[in-house]
């Protein structure tokens, strides 16, 4: 057992800066540790960051990098995407550039409709509950839109009411009472609490139950974003294999994701490996977009692959994205940080709809680059060369060396902590 102990109270209450004296004390950083902590070197400041969340003492920086090469519904975009690991940008802008051989991605998406849920127990009649709930419909409505009159004015809102029934639970039967709001272009998750919240004591009267959790479902399958990408084989081809066969091997990949939960779950991360950079660069609750995206890869009983792919009558491999995406341009991070804001502004688009297609494209091509190497010389050979990058410089490489340990690491086929030690000791001592 150890003696450190991490209930610090008023912790909230101090400064980032007092906070930082704390977490020294707690467990021996010295001061480079707490300047990495406290970053704030970037644009989002300290100060800011303060606003933001709780018991702040700094600012995490991760890399920026932007896809090139994306074409949706005809229009060029540049996409910025906020990620930590390698082979991604890259392999999003690989992608984007062979599906402009197939005219690039065309999108679609209904409205932001997301769901408040109102959880009611001990309701002593179900049938006069659910009859009751449907014919205050609208005074329902009425008191959940008094809570966002802003939604309200710009044509959004609540705008319908369901009542489901849980005949057994694990603490017995439960009525569950659905608020569905239409969310324009905020992600939306405030207003729908805040309606949850605000409709509840009436859903009680009229139930005759108790009301427990008031919170909005995550499962938002009825905000939905669609991307269709169509490639041509021979944008496919590679030197060592025909654009035919990579369509072939494309399809068994996509074939083993829809039959195999197992590879499902790593086929729909490299889909959301394309999807979450960019929600991270724009300021979005990229956990929430998790949530809905893998909920819905299991909505028909069986967890399987977000994407499905065919191939058309000319041979073309045709591919298609549909999945819940809750994001927003309003409100939220989007405003506070100033990164995100830039990065929407690169983005240049007019809606949450259009956010949301410009994301699921991502996920579409992320989904194209990975079925891609698997389906051809493994994920291992692109990898390679950034990965004893990161390798590098994990042991202490920086400027020019780490691409010289790197390169050599690669060419050995030796990419391991222990041998980019040793290539840099040997390297630096010919520099000194
Ligand atoms: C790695 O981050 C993502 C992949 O595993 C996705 C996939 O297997 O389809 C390459």
């Amino acid at each position: 057992m150890g003696t450190k102990n991490s209930r610090i109270a008023g912790f909230y209450q101090l400064s980032p800066e007092q906070r930082l004296q704390e977490v020294k004390s707690f467990d021996g950083l010295n001061e480079m540790d707490l300047t990495m902590l406290r970053g704030g070197n970037g644009i989002l400041s300290v100060a800011r960051a303060d606003k933001m969340i709780e018991n702040v003492v700094g600012t995490f920086e991760l890399p920026l990098g932007i896809a090139t090469n994306f074409q949706i519904n005809g229009q060029d975009k540049l996409v910025p995407m906020a990620v930590e690991e390698p082979s991604i940008v890259a392999g999003a802008s690989f992608a984007a550039k062979l599906a402009r051989a197939g005219g690039g991605f065309s999108t679609s998406s209904t409205r932001a409709l997301m769901i408040g849920q109102v959880q009611l127990v001990d309701v002593p009649d179900v049938d006069a509950a659910r009859t009751a709930v449907l014919a205050q419909r609208d005074a329902i409505l009425e008191l959940a839109n008094a809570q966002s009159s802003s939604l309200v004015k710009l044509g959004g809102g609540a705008e319908d009411v369901e009542v489901q029934h849980f005949a057994d639970s694990p603490t017995g039967p439960m009525l569950v009472v659905h608020v569905v709001v239409d969310c324009l272009d905020a992600m939306g998750a405030n207003a729908v609490n805040s309606m949850a919240e605000a409709v509840a004591p009436m859903l009680e009267r009229l139930t005759g139950g108790r009301a427990y959790l008031r919170i909005l479902s995550n499962l938002t399958d009825r905000r939905l974003a669609k991307a269709t990408v169509v490639l041509p084989p021979a944008a496919l081809a590679r030197p060592d294999m025909p654009g035919h066969e990579v369509v072939q091997g494309m399809l068994h990949a996509y074939a083993f994701a829809a039959v195999d939960p197992y590879r499902a779950t790593t086929h729909n991360k490299g889909i959301l490996n394309g999807i979450d950079p960019v929600l991270i660069a724009t300021g979005q609750d990229w956990r929430a977009v998790e949530a809905g995206a893998h909920a819905y890869a299991a909505r028909n009983g069986r967890y399987t692959s977000l994407s499905t792919w065919r191939r058309d009558e000319a041979g073309n491999l045709v591919g298609e994205l549909e999945m819940p995406l809750a994001v927003g341009i309003v409100g939220g991070a989007t405003k506070v940080h100033p990164a995100a804001q830039a990065a929407l502004k690169l983005l240049n688009v007019q809606s949450a709809r259009e956010l949301a297609e410009v994301c699921v494209c991502a996920g579409l091509a992320s989904n194209v680059a990975a079925m891609r190497a698997l389906a051809t010389e493994g994920i291992q050979q692109g990898h390679m060369a950034l990965h004893a990058r990161q390798i590098a410089m994990s042991v202490g490489a920086s400027g020019t060396l780490v691409d010289l340990v790197a390169e050599q690491m690669v060419r050995e086929r030796n990419i391991k902590p222990a041998r980019a030690s040793e290539l840099l000791r040997q390297h630096t001592d010919v520099y000194i």
